[in-house]
């Protein structure tokens, strides 16, 4: 029997947040009843234009598309001003973050990231065997804002990338484009890969623009977030040409089909949608944190400015899986802290906005548990 390399001898593997369909025959609730707020999705569905488009190419199957996904890089690139080849496509960010692991950290090298973060940036440098190192202390434990100074202190001569992902996830905390600037220069040997996949939440533009005046950064997006297209799988980089250039001869060749490209290009013109989605998310966290003053027990961690928010458990007799599995029989998916995000153990849960009656399902659940 062949074996894999040695850091695949026990895999660990991304825990997704659980399905409406899991939940309802478990429990017996009816699918319309179920609140999911584990998985960050678009509370209005898919983008219509970009629906549209993807059934208008339905008898084109037959053809192979551009293996660089041509008519989207160059959509995207005159969308937020680059040139098509520095531009990147991939199926969702997660696509490109695995490129960036192999072609940017040489084996054994050190991939530096906030902890607690996204888990696929340490599950993919364990599985290439490369070093994650999640600095912790970097955290805030009131604010769970990232503390740039430390995070940068802790960057090596080794560190070959550096992620930073704004607004951050668990947390949704924010970083000024003067901290992000600071992280970037003080990494000259070092990719710095900025993570914007909620940037449309903050109401800003974020900061795209950086990406043509540095020479060590890329800035990742994604469609599956304010586009609602996470089931078609779309995310893309945009970096100098060297760096794009790099990451095309690690991609899978035809990684990007028909419908991802014709989709990908319509949802960026669907301003409606995007501008809906992202008006909705802002009035539900406002209206979901004055909900919060209602409960003694839980506390909002305050400053997000994404679709999530982390919920801190204020009462020393639970902990976070006890109260998960109490919101899943009361038909709230949320994501328990300690199984979810390594390093924030059990005092945490993170929870979606999403519509105002799936966050009065959140609180009721809350006021409710034993
Ligand atoms: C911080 C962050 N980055 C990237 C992604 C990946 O998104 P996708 O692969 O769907 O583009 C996610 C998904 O949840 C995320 O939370």
């Amino acid at each position: 029997m062949q074996h894999a390399h040695a850091g695949l001898e026990n895999p660990e593997y991304y825990v997704p947040g659980l399905p409406v369909d899991y939940v309802a025959s478990r429990y017996g609730i009816p699918q319309s009843e179920i609140a999911k707020l584990g998985s960050a999705e678009n509370p209005h569905g898919t983008s219509p234009l970009a629906k549209t488009a993807v059934e208008a190419c339905l008898n084109d199957l037959h053809l192979y598309p551009s293996w660089t996904a041509d008519p989207l890089r160059e959509k995207i690139a005159s969308t937020y001003g680059f040139q098509a080849e520095e531009v990147i496509c991939g199926a969702g960010e997660t696509e490109i973050l695995s490129l960036i692991t192999r072609a940017f950290c040489p084996p054994g090298d050190k991939i530096q990231m906030p902890g607690p973060c996204f888990p696929i940036y340490h599950l993919f440098a364990e599985a290439e065997g490369r070093t994650p190192v999640l600095v912790h202390s970097a955290t805030n434990p009131e604010t769970m804002a990232l503390e740039v100074d430390t995070y940068i202190n802790a960057i090596d001569e080794d560190t070959r990338v550096v992620y930073v992902t704004n607004p951050h996830s668990p947390s949704g905390t924010w970083l000024t484009e003067a901290e992000v600037r600071r992280i970037i220069e003080a990494s000259p040997n070092a990719l710095v890969v900025l993570d914007e996949a909620y940037v449309h939440y903050s109401d800003t533009e974020g900061y795209i623009h950086l990406a043509s005046e540095y020479q060590n950064l890329a800035v990742l997006r994604t469609f599956s977030k304010a586009f609602g297209l996470a089931g078609l799988r779309i995310g893309f980089g945009v970096a100098s040409k060297q760096i794009i250039n790099a990451l095309l001869a690690v991609k899978p060749t035809w990684n990007m089909g028909q419908l991802q490209i014709a989709g990908g290009i319509a949802a960026l013109d669907d301003h409606a949608h995007v501008e809906r989605t992202v008006q909705t998310i802002i009035e539900n966290r406002d209206y979901v944190q004055n909900r919060f003053g209602e409960l003694d027990r839980f506390r909002m961690v305050e400053g997000s400015r994404s679709n999530f928010f982390l919920i801190e458990i204020l009462d020393p007799d639970t902990d976070s899986t006890k109260v998960f599995e109490g919101l899943l029989e009361r038909g709230v998916i949320v994501k328990d802290g300690s199984v979810s995000f390594r390093g924030l153990q059990d005092r945490f849960l993170r929870s979606d906005v999403n519509l105002k009656p799936h966050m009065d399902r959140l609180i009721d659940a809350l006021a409710d548990l034993p």
